[in-house]
C-alpha cells in the first residue's frame, strides 16, 4: 500500500447557491489526495416558493428584516436536508466530514456603498447544529472589511487548476451574474477577476414574466430567444450602462441588474413606432450577456482560451454567440480540462473551508481590491 492510500481521507463539503436561485450545488472533496479530488456532487433544486422568497429580497421592499430573518433559517434547513441526502447517498456520517464550506444565498451585494456590505443568508450556526458538522461561512465579509469587493472569490482556485504556461486563459462563469478570471500566460501577478455584468439573471427574469407556469422557469437552450431578433438600439442602450466601462476591481449583483433596470432601457420604445416583441427582447438580453463578455475577453487578450463555466455554459446559443464574437479565441469547457462544470463553484467553497482550517489565504487583493491577502471565513460549531 502506498503512503497516499494509507492516509485518512480529509473530506470537505462545499455548498453553493448562486444568484440564479435555481438550487443548491454540493461537492464532496477529498483533500488527503494530491491533487485533491472531487469524490461526488449533488444538486437540489429550490421549489418555486423558496425561489420567489429569495428573489423578492434582491431589491428593497417592505418588511425585509422579518422576511430575511425567517428565510435565513428556512434556507439553513434546506441546506441541511441537501447535506443529509448527500451523506445518505454517499453512505457517510457527519463525523466523516471535516467541515462544510457554506457560501450562502446572496440577497444583497453593495460593495461600493458609503458603508459597503454584502449579505448571504442560510444561517451557518443553524446548519452546524442540524447537521452536527462544523461549518465555515461568511467568506466575503473579511475581504470587504479590508476594503475589497468581497468578490469574486473563485479566481484563486481557478489559478490553481486552470493556469497554462502556453496561452492566456479566460475563465468565464455564467451564473445569474457573469464573472471572469483572466490568467495571463506566465504572469501570475497580473491575474484579474471581476463581474462582467448580467449572465442568466435577466434572461431568467424576462422568460418567467412571459411563461409564469413553465415548471423549469428557464428559456431552455435559448429556444424562445432564438425566435426573436436582436434590437441593436436596445442593445446599445443597455451596453451604455456605466457598469460595463468601470475599471476593475468591480462586482455587481441582482440588486443592480434586475427587471426594472431592463424596463428603464425599454422606456424609449414605448413612444417610438418600433415594434419590439417579447422574444426580441429575450434575444437582445442574450446578446447583451455575450457582447459584454466578449468585449472584456478581447480587451484582456487577443487570443487564447475561454473556459466557459456555470449554468450558462449549458445554453448552446450562448456558447455559439460567444464563439462567434471571439473568433481568435478557442472556447472550451471545464470538462475538456478534466473538471466537472456543475460542481466547480461548490468545489471552490469546499476548498475555502479547507483553506480556513489550514490557514491558507483565500482572496487575491489584485482581484478584489482588499488591502491584503487574508484567510477568509468564520467557523461555527454544532
Ligand atoms: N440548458 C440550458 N439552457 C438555458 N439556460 C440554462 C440551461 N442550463 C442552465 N441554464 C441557466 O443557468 C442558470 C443556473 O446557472 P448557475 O451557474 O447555477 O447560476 P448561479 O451560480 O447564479 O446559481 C439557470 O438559471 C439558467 O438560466
Ligand atoms: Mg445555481
Amino acid at each position: 500500500m502506498t503512503q497516499q492510500e494509507q492516509s485518512p481521507s480529509k473530506l470537505y463539503i462545499g455548498l453553493m447557491s448562486g444568484t440564479s436561485a435555481d438550487g443548491i450545488d454540493l461537492a464532496l472533496v477529498d483533500f488527503s489526495k494530491n491533487p485533491h479530488q472531487l469524490v461526488a456532487s449533488y444538486y437540489q433544486a429550490y421549489d418555486d416558493v423558496t425561489r420567489a422568497q429569495i428573489t423578492s429580497l434582491y431589491t428593497p421592499s417592505d418588511n425585509e428584516i422579518d422576511r430575511a430573518g425567517a428565510l435565513d433559517k428556512l434556507l439553513a434547513q434546506q441546506f441541511a436536508d441537501a447535506i443529509n441526502n448527500f451523506l445518505l447517498n454517499e453512505q457517510l456520517l457527519p463525523k466523516d466530514i471535516c467541515a462544510i464550506g457554506n457560501h450562502g444565498q446572496t440577497i444583497r451585494h453593495r460593495p461600493t456603498d458609503a458603508q459597503p456590505f454584502t449579505l448571504q443568508i442560510g444561517c451557518n450556526q443553524t446548519l452546524a447544529c442540524i447537521t452536527g458538522i462544523d461549518v465555515v461561512g461568511k467568506f466575503r465579509d473579511k475581504d470587504i472589511a479590508l476594503g475589497g469587493q468581497g468578490a469574486p472569490l473563485v479566481p484563486a482556485y481557478h489559478q490553481e487548476i486552470f493556469k497554462d504556461d502556453k496561452q492566456d486563459v479566460n475563465i468565464v462563469n455564467i451564473g445569474g451574474i457573469s464573472n471572469i478570471t483572466f490568467l495571463p500566460v506566465n504572469q501570475s501577478n497580473k491575474i484579474l477577476g471581476f463581474d462582467t455584468g448580467p449572465g442568466n439573471a435577466l434572461l431568467d427574469d424576462w422568460y418567467r414574466l412571459h411563461f409564469p407556469d413553465c415548471p423549469i422557469g428557464i428559456d431552455l437552450d435559448g429556444k424562445w430567444g432564438a425566435t426573436g431578433v436582436v434590437n441593436q438600439q436596445l442593445l446599445n442602450s443597455m451596453l451604455s450602462d456605466a457598469y460595463f466601462a468601470l475599471p476593475a476591481p468591480k462586482s455587481t449583483g441582482r440588486e443592480y441588474f434586475h427587471i426594472e433596470w431592463l424596463r428603464s432601457h425599454l422606456v424609449a420604445f414605448a413612444t417610438d413606432d418600433i415594434e419590439l416583441m417579447a422574444q426580441d427582447i429575450q434575444a437582445t438580453l442574450l446578446a447583451l450577456t455575450c457582447q459584454s463578455i466578449a468585449d472584456i475577453v478581447k480587451q484582456l487578450s487577443s487570443e487564447g482560451e475561454i473556459v466557459l463555466c456555470g449554468g450558462g455554459a449549458h445554453n448552446p446559443l450562448l456558447r455559439q454567440q460567444i464563439s462567434t464574437l471571439c473568433p481568435d479565441h478557442k472556447v472550451v469547457t471545464p470538462q475538456d480540462k478534466g473538471v466537472d462544470n456543475d460542481s466547480l463553484e461548490a468545489l471552490v467553497f469546499a476548498w475555502l473551508a479547507y483553506a480556513y482550517d489550514h490557514n491558507i489565504n483565500g482572496n487575491l487583493p489584485a482581484v478584489t481590491g482588499a488591502s491584503k491577502p487574508t484567510r477568509l471565513g468564520l467557523k461555527f460549531y454544532p
